[in-house]
Parts: C-alpha cells; structure tokens; sequence
C-alpha cells in the first residue's frame, strides 16, 4: 500500500535521505523509528506530496506520488508534526474547514464532522477554541482531521509525542480501532517501546537510510534482546539452574545472589514451561516474574551505530 524505492533527498548538500526502500502491506500499522534528523519527516512529507524527493520513487496505492499528487491527497490522511495556530477558530469550525478544503459537499459535512469527532472521542470540545485544548485533545483533533476525507493510508508524524501516558494510551486504541476500519497506518517516533505493542512492522532509520526493518520479533532477535524472567525457589538453586539450562527454549539460566534470571531463545509463552519444568523436578517455586525487556537501551545501540 505504501511503497518507496531508492527514495532520496537532498537539502543542498545535505543527505536527508538516502536510497530508502519501504514496502508496507495494505492493513498494518508500520513502525517509523528513528532519532532527531534521521529524516522520517522528509520521508512523510514526501508521501503526503508536499515534497519533491531528489531520486527514486514513491507510491501510495500504487500510484506515484510525484505524478498521480491528486489522487494519492485523496488517498493519505497526513498528520504533520506540528498542528499549526488557529487563533479564535472552534473545534467544529476547524474540522468543517478542512471537509470544505477537501472538496466534502456542504449537505454531508456536519454528519461527517460529527462522526470524526465521535470517533476520536471530542464531541463534549466540539464549541472550544483549538487553542484551548490541551495537547492530548490537540493531538486527537489532528487525527480527526485527517480522518475528514476517509482515506485509505494514515501517515502520522509522531502523534504520540509529549502526551502522558493515558493519552498515550487513547491513541495506541484509536490507531488500533483505524486499523481495525482497514486503514494502513505509518506512524513515526523516537522511541521503539512507545509502538512496539501495536506495530506488525517497524523501520528503524538513521541518518537518512533504513538500518532494519521487520517484525518487532524480528527486531528482539536482531537486538539480542529477549524477555527475561526473574525467579526463587524454595532451597539450593543450583539444581534448578541446571534443570533449566539443559531446556533447548532457555538460551541462559543462571544465578544472581538469591534469585535465578531466564532468557529465552525466542519471545514465544515459555511462562509455563519453567513452571513445568521445576515442579517436574520437585523444586518448590517462591517467585516467578517477567522482568521489564531492555529495548529501548539496546535500540539507543542501534542507533548509535554500536549494533550492526
Ligand atoms: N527544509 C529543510 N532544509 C534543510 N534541511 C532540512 C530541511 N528539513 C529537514 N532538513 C534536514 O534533513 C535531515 C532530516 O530531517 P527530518 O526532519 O526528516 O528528520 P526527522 O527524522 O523527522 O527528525 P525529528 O525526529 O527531529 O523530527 C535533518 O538533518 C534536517 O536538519
Ligand atoms: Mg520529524
């Protein structure tokens, strides 16, 4: 559904972007993760055609987007990173502004309007100034807006930065409701656990080019990250270390002070298979807990270049 090939940009001599190939399939929400000027936004802006890329191409639908710009606007709701000032201009006088910029017959705007609010939870804010809205409920009208022509493709620039974590959460359900309505989502962010609950798949990108993409599995595996459990046992651990080492699904059990940490070869359920196995082997647990993964640590690797 979204599609880039050998996708460049150069501001001056700058290299914004570099031979980025992007292949995202028609119903996922897709991951866009990188640091401060990695060039997610020149890679967005471009889908959303608001800018030219210097080589290479790129395809909304399978149409491209420096050729077929009407069709792919109709096409891509584009949240940008900023959502602008709109002085004295009410929730509701906003969204129908940008049902009448998209061309939506004056008869049908107010039920639309009142559906996008609907959805994104702002009917109570609908006679508030935009500007009084706090950034959460700014955040939501921005997808609202998007949402006004009903396309097909959603390409969000950071629609999670600087909310608290329950506004975070509103929009991790709302994106997840989209998909559900078989939108395709790209969203960007800095950071991997922020979207790694509700991504199929990411990119992780780095000074203008793609250093990995693929599932968030995919991306534990390559991180060498994998979930670790935390867990006591009633007596000597050693015989339970040993146990546990001889499983083929444990990649290191091993003891630290009064308690044994697990890790895991791959991120499948193996909550049970320690369980299993302890008890099989007359060993009394006390505790058994996941542990928080790293991810984010090993990601900062990545992205300083220490991982290859
Ligand atoms: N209009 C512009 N003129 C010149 N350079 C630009 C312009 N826009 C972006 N750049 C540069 O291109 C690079 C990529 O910027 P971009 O905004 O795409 O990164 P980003 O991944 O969105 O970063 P952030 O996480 O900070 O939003 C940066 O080095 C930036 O300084
Ligand atoms: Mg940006």
């Amino acid at each position: 559904m979204i599609q880039t090939k050998g996708l460049t940009k150069y501001y001056g001599d700058l290299a914004a972007l570099v031979d980025l190939d992007l292949d995202i399939n028609a119903g996922d929400i897709f991951g866009f993760i990188g640091p401060n000027g990695a060039g997610k936004t020149t890679t967005m802006r471009i889908l959303a055609t608001l800018l030219e890329p210097t080589r290479g191409r790129a395809f909304i639908d399978g149409l491209d987007v420096t050729k077929k710009g009407k069709q792919v606007r109709g096409r891509v709701g584009y949240m940008p990173d900023f959502m602008g000032v709109y002085d004295d201009l009410k929730v509701f006088e906003y969204l129908e502004f940008f049902a009448a910029a998209f061309n939506i017959p004056r008869r049908q705007r107010k039920s639309i309007v009142d559906g996008v609010l609907e959805l994104t939870d702002l009917q109570s804010k609908q006679t508030f100034t935009v500007d009084s809205l706090s950034r959460g409920m700014q955040q939501r009208l921005s997808l609202a807006r998007v949402l006004i022509h009903d396309p097909k493709v959603l390409v969000l620039d950071e629609p999670a930065s600087g909310l608290d974590p329950r506004a975070r959460i509103e929009i991790r359900q709302l994106l997840q409701e989209l998909q559900r309505m078989g939108k395709t989502i790209m969203i960007s962010s800095h950071i991997l656990s922020e979207l790694e609950e509700m991504c199929d798949h990411v990119g992780i990108i780095e000074q203008g080019k793609l250093v990995f993409t693929g599932t968030m599995e995919e991306i534990r595996r390559r991180l060498g990250v994998s979930t670790m459990v935390r867990l006591q046992v009633v007596g000597d651990p050693r015989r339970a270390v040993e146990l546990l080492n001889a499983l083929p699904q444990i990649r290191q059990a091993r003891r630290v002070d009064d308690h044994i940490t697990v890790t895991f070869e791959d991120d499948s359920d193996n909550d049970g298979l320690i369980a299993r196995t302890l008890v099989q082997g007359n060993i009394d647990i006390i505790s058994l807990q996941p542990e928080q993964i790293k991810l984010d640590q090993a990601f900062l690797q990545l992205t300083k270049g220490i991982v290859q």
